[in-house]
């Protein structure tokens, strides 16, 4: 038996001893007895009895260990010209200063603190702070919204909110300011204070109970970290869901230190002293992981990136970050990829760059089609590694384990379960299928440790959404296949949620917002397939009897409630939409219809021409 299926079957048969093994990995200021409480099952907590404190597992601990001049940090920011490295003993020093900031204006352990920022250091630097001191972060991506971060300063209920005042796009800065304060008319929750870091991009005008970040730490000591229960929340991400209502995903302490270190071990084959790079953006799930708390955790040297894969300058950016940091191992989305293929395809820009450091590659965030996968092995000659995961467990479910064996890849699929997942594919009634057949993607439950516990105040909402549709398993909104020799095959979402560019939105959420225009009736979005981004969101409204509107004006409405990122360029205007009897718009049936598939019908509708053909019918246009 191979060292992965060993593991495997080990974390399948005794995973009370797989992650006893695996917690040793970590620095407890109480090391855990107990590894698993299920007595309140479905909902399970790992290492109950146990507490540490993040912050001293990724800086502190490094610092001790005679890492303290390594650097732990590189910020690489194309867009302002910036570049500048922090030893660990530089951002363990500049985390705790700040972490004495929070605690002066009011942060307590427990106390949530919204993070609206840029790809700049200060936003690392804050969650930092706050696990310093066992307050809880929320980072809110930079390209959303007013609307968007009303809804998740409202769940949160922030004591303090740490913003930048700006970002920067390639064609443009972006203030935060009028979302900032947009988002604040909006939300029902104060936070007590705002500390705002300027950026000399784009001021903010500071208001009265706002703090200028170089204020707030001017003369300030550093503070110790604090001891926390290995359960007690880490931070909150919200993910979109089915409705406009984002989900507050939690993450514990203990469990994710665990399972983070454990990653960046089994999966990615990374180590102390390797330079990782995530290309993403600490607003979502991978930079949390993979920008933030793993290559932290782990010793390595991250790189925090601000820029996008071409443009800045051109389609070689991301080769002169390998080739200038000696980058080891890489991680970005499929979209990224095909960004820099279409500008570059045959891929020249890469001979100008040495690129000998770099041992694997690896991508996630959407489905990875075999043509990207292909693409960038051949260019890069090191293996190309898909890997399936999401904002609610925090680290990969399936992947190539590099760490365990190097097993051959297969295009188009993420390859086999990580130790600890239990994945199957079952029918509507919850049997497995056979392999080769297609059906719901579900985890059998415990999930292992890092995986959401719950969402944020709410265990109701939790089994609701994940636990009763095949009670004993975790629903992943997902569908696919096993096939004969055990690879996963990740189709696709089977729900409302979709992938734009690697970005996770709600088509839910972009329907509340069309449903508020005083013209629309009604309406409908869907993702269409999108040769670049994967898929693209796209609207239908029905207009109230009588009224009339500019689809531009719909458009601009989403983007400014949304975000930019919602990325919805087009909207309709039909006569109706197809519906049940008791009245509920048949998206799955449109989705159907439009793809000519039958159930499970995914949440893309993979040729947008055949939505071309279908809105005039829907208009009731003569065709
Ligand atoms: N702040 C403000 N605006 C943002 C933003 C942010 N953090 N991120 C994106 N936007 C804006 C973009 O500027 C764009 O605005 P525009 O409509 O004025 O052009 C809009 O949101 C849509 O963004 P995006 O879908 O990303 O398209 P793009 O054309 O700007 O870039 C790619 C396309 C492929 C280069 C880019 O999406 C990319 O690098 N993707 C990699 C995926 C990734 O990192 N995923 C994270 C999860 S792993
Ligand atoms: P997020 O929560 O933003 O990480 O998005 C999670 C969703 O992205 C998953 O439910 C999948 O639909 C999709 N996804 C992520 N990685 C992959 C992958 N490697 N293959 C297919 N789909 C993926």
């Amino acid at each position: 038996m191979g060292d992965y299926r060993q593991a495997y079957e080990r974390s399948m048969r005794d995973p009370i001893g797989f992650w006893r093994d695996a917690a040793e990995a970590i620095d407890w200021v109480r090391a855990p007895e107990r590894i698993l409480d299920d007595s309140a099952a479905p909902i399970y907590r790992w290492y109950p009895d146990a507490e540490l404190n993040t912050c001293f597992n990724a800086l502190d601990r490094h610092v001790e260990a005679g890492r303290g001049e390594q650097p732990a940090l590189i910020h690489d920011s194309p867009v302002t010209g910036v570049l500048r490295s922090y030893t660990y003993r530089e951002l363990r020093d500049e985390v705790a200063v700040f972490a004495g900031a929070l605690r002066n204006l009011g942060v307590e352990r427990g106390d949530r603190v919204v993070i609206y920022m840029a790809m700049v250091p200060e936003a690392v630097v804050a969650m930092l702070a706050c696990a310093r001191i066992g307050a809880v972060h929320s980072v809110v991506f930079g390209g959303f919204g007013a609307k968007e971060l009303a809804a998740r300063i409202d769940d949160a209920r922030p004591t303090v909110i740490v913003a930048s005042s700006c970002g920067i796009e390639p064609a443009r800065v972006v203030p935060y300011q009028p979302m900032l304060d947009a988002a604040l008319d909006l939300a029902a929750h104060r936070p007590s204070r705002r500390i705002i870091l300027q950026r000399p991009q784009h001021p903010f005008a500071l208001g009265a109970s706002d703090v200028d970040w170089a204020d707030a730490v001017r003369d300030q000591a550093p503070v110790d970290c604090v001891p926390v229960a290995a359960t007690d929340p880490l931070y909150l991400l919200y993910t979109s869901g089915t409705t406009g209502r984002p989900k507050g995903v939690v993450r514990d302490n203990g469990g994710h230190a665990v399972a983070l270190r454990y990653s960046m071990k089994a999966v990615f084959a990374a180590g102390p002293g390797d330079v990782f790079w995530a290309a993403s953006d600490v607003g979502w799930v991978v930079g949390h992981s993979y920008i933030v708390y793993a290559p932290l955790l782990t010793g390595a040297t991250t790189v925090l990136y601000e820029g996008k894969p071409v443009g800045t300058p051109d389609a070689s950016a991301f080769w002169r970050v390998v080739a200038q940091h000696g980058v080891t191992v890489m991680f970005t989305a499929p979209t990224a990829i095909r960004a820099i293929k279409k500008e570059d395809p045959e891929g020249t820009l890469l001979g100008g760059y040495d690129l000998s450091t770099l041992k694997c590659l690896f991508l996630a965030g959407e489905r990875l089609d075999p043509e990207t996968y292909a693409w960038a092995g051949a260019r890069l000659g090191v293996p190309v590694i898909d890997n399936w995961w999401q904002t609610e467990t925090g680290w990969p479910i399936a992947a190539g384990p590099r760490g365990l064996e190097e097993l051959p890849t297969r295009a188009g699929s993420p390859s086999f379960p990580v130790p600890g997942y239990r994945v199957r594919v079952v029918d509507g009634s919850g049997e497995d299928v056979p392999a080769g057949a297609d059906g719901a993607i579900v985890i059998g439950l415990p999930l292992p440790p890092g995986c959401l516990p719950t969402l944020w105040g709410d265990d109701e909402r939790y089994v609701a959404s994940y636990l009763s549709a095949f009670p004993g398993n975790y629903l992943t909104g997902d569908g696919g296949r096993f096939d004969a020799d055990g690879y996963l095959y990740v189709m696709g979402r089977t729900d409302d949620v979709i992938n734009v560019a690697g970005h996770r939105l709600s088509t839910g959420a972009m329907e509340e917002v069309l449903a508020s225009h005083p013209a629309v009736a009604e309406c409908a979005v869907f993702g269409v397939h999108d040769d670049l981004k994967g898929q693209v969101p796209r609207g239908l409204v029905v207009l109230k009897a009588g009224a009339t509107v500019d689809p531009a004006d719909l458009v601009a409405l989403v983007r400014e409630q949304i975000g930019a990122v919602a990325a919805l360029r087009r909207v309709d205007v039909v006569a109706g939409l197809p519906k049940t009897r008791s009245g509920k718009i048949l998206r799955g049936t449109m989705r159907g219809i439009a793809d000519g598939r039958d159930q499970p019908v995914p949440s893309t509708i993979e040729d947008p021409a055949v939505l071309d053909a279908l809105t005039p019918v829907l208009r009731g246009d003569r065709v």
